[in-house]
């Protein structure tokens, strides 16, 4: 029976893996969740075959009350609050590594003390930690992107070190653990410190630097699975576990690089605060106003558009008319595409994932390396609920909190017209000063409504 869980677990892992491939491209993303799905259910069955400590009843009843907790909140929670959902998904993933270490240093303390050997010993120390710290981290943060505590930095003198004390102690005290293996107030100490070291690192960080923060933990939810493999010594957790740190890791990296953060910074904590301080105001601008009917003459008039989606596109759900906007364009044989920002909304894939769901093949979107050469070229950029991704100052103004993040070079093309309801600023809470540039017209409304009354308006031109 074991070897036949363990070509199972192998199984699964290899469809983990081949899913993960899939998952890079967007035509092929649908098949790679369907492969994981697959391996994640021959996992679950094998694992449901070795169960020693609880039966089958207790199992079922976890299962099903999660499945419904979990899809109450999946079919009710808007696009925009997918990031906090991460936030409480990664939470309660290390939530779970720490409560197995913890229940295997009990179950292994009061009956076979022999079994805690160092490797043992080191995973549980290992899956308390890092479970801690992604639990508590995730909650600071959930509470954070919520607006239910400031998204702002929360910061005080002698951070830093505090947290280093903090993790020297938990070091130490992990030490003495090996040497006294039953010495519960030494595990009580590395519970504590482990969930106070998440809400410290996590308290210190806000404004747009959130995602990262959110990308890391996912990493270090997987760490913590991966530890929690080493405990209960299966491989298909530590495989998947590993997965899920390594891709949370490069992911981070590549948000680091879209926002001008550095990995660094992330680890230790305390980055942000640029976006609350100072660089702010530039100098006062004069606005061009645009109206609907000339939107449309001069959507009719170009003979290249490039759409530049941001948030504001996600809050007016005007994927599906942006569709609209596409198909009466091409009617006229004009060449429209779309510009997307790695980070331009609230999560990494955002803007894909609308534009998928209003219908618009993949290969009218091109990532901002691709098609940031061929602004300059382009008679006509739509810019549609998007601000800091368009904003010159992150090129120009060595005092912006954006300052060295890389934009969409919108401001190059002959006319820009920005879709927003007002002047109100972005996600970094800065002016933008494309929208005093000489070749920027505002068009102001929701997106949703302004661009079905430009698509009325082409329709009565054809
Ligand atoms: P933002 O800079 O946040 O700007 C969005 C704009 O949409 C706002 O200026 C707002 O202006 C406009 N808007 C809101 N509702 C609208 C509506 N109904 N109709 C039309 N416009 C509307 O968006 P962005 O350019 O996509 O940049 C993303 C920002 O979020 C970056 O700073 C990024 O670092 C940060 N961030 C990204 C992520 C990821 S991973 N994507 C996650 C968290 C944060 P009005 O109020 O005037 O309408």
């Amino acid at each position: 029976m074991s070897t036949v869980i363990q070509i199972a677990y192998l199984v699964a892992s290899v469809l983990f893996i081949i899913g993960i491939k899939y998952l890079g491209k967007t035509k092929d993303a649908r098949r790679g969740n369907i492969l994981s799905a697959v391996g994640m259910l021959i996992a679950i069955v094998a694992t449901m075959l070795t169960i020693e400590v609880v039966t089958f009843m207790e199992i079922f009843i976890c299962i099903l009350i999660g499945s419904v907790i979990g899809l109450y909140y999946a079919t009710k929670v808007p696009m925009t609050k997918i990031p906090e959902m991460v936030a409480l998904f990664n939470g309660f993933g290390g939530l779970a590594s720490f409560a197995v270490g913890l229940s295997d240093y009990f179950l292994k303390s009061s009956t076979s003390l022999e079994s805690l050997d160092a490797v043992n010993l080191t995973s549980i120390i290992l899956s308390v930690l890092i479970g801690g710290v992604t639990f508590t981290g995730s909650m600071i943060a959930y509470l954070k992107l919520d607006g239910k505590v400031s998204g702002q930095p929360i910061t005080f003198s002698g951070q830093h070190l505090l947290n280093l004390v903090l993790l020297i102690a938990f070091i130490a005290a992990s030490v003495f653990v090996f040497l006294d293996p039953t010495n519960l107030t030494l595990i009580l100490i590395l519970v504590v410190i482990s969930l106070l070291l998440g809400i410290l690192t996590v308290i210190p960080i806000g404004g747009a630097d959130m995602p990262v923060v959110i990308s890391l933990l996912n990493s270090y939810s997987g760490m913590a699975a991966c530890a929690t493999g080493f405990i209960l010594n299966n491989n298909v957790l530590i495989v998947a576990g590993s997965l899920v740190g390594a891709s949370g890791i490069i992911l981070t990296q590549i948000m680091c690089k879209a926002m001008n953060r550095s990995l660094t910074n992330v680890l230790l904590g305390g980055f942000g605060q640029t976006v609350a301080t100072g660089g702010q105001e530039g100098p006062a601008v004069v606005i061009k106003e645009i109206g609907v009917e000339e939107t449309a003459m001069l959507f009719d008039s170009a003979s290249s558009v490039i759409v530049v989606p941001g948030y504001g596109m996600a809050v007016a759900q005007a994927q599906h008319v942006i569709r609209e906007l596409m198909e009466q364009c091409e009617k006229r044989n004009i060449d429209f595409r779309f510009a997307i920002h790695p980070v331009a909304g609230r999560m990494p894939g955002h803007m894909n994932v609308l534009l998928a769901e209003a219908n618009i093949s993949y290969d009218k979107l091109i990532e901002m390396e691709a098609i940031n050469d061929d602004f300059s070229n382009t008679d006509l950029v739509f810019v549609v609920g998007a601000n800091d991704v368009v904003n010159p100052a992150a090129r120009t103004n060595p005092q912006s909190p954006i300052f060295g993040m890389p934009i969409l070079n919108a401001d190059k093309a002959k006319t820009v017209i920005v879709s927003k309801r007002s002047m109100g600023k972005g996600y970094a809470g800065i002016e933008n000063e494309l929208f005093g540039y000489p070749n920027c017209l505002m068009l102001f409304g929701d997106a949703k409504q302004t661009i079905t009354k430009v698509v009325g308006e082409m329709k009565e031109m054809s």
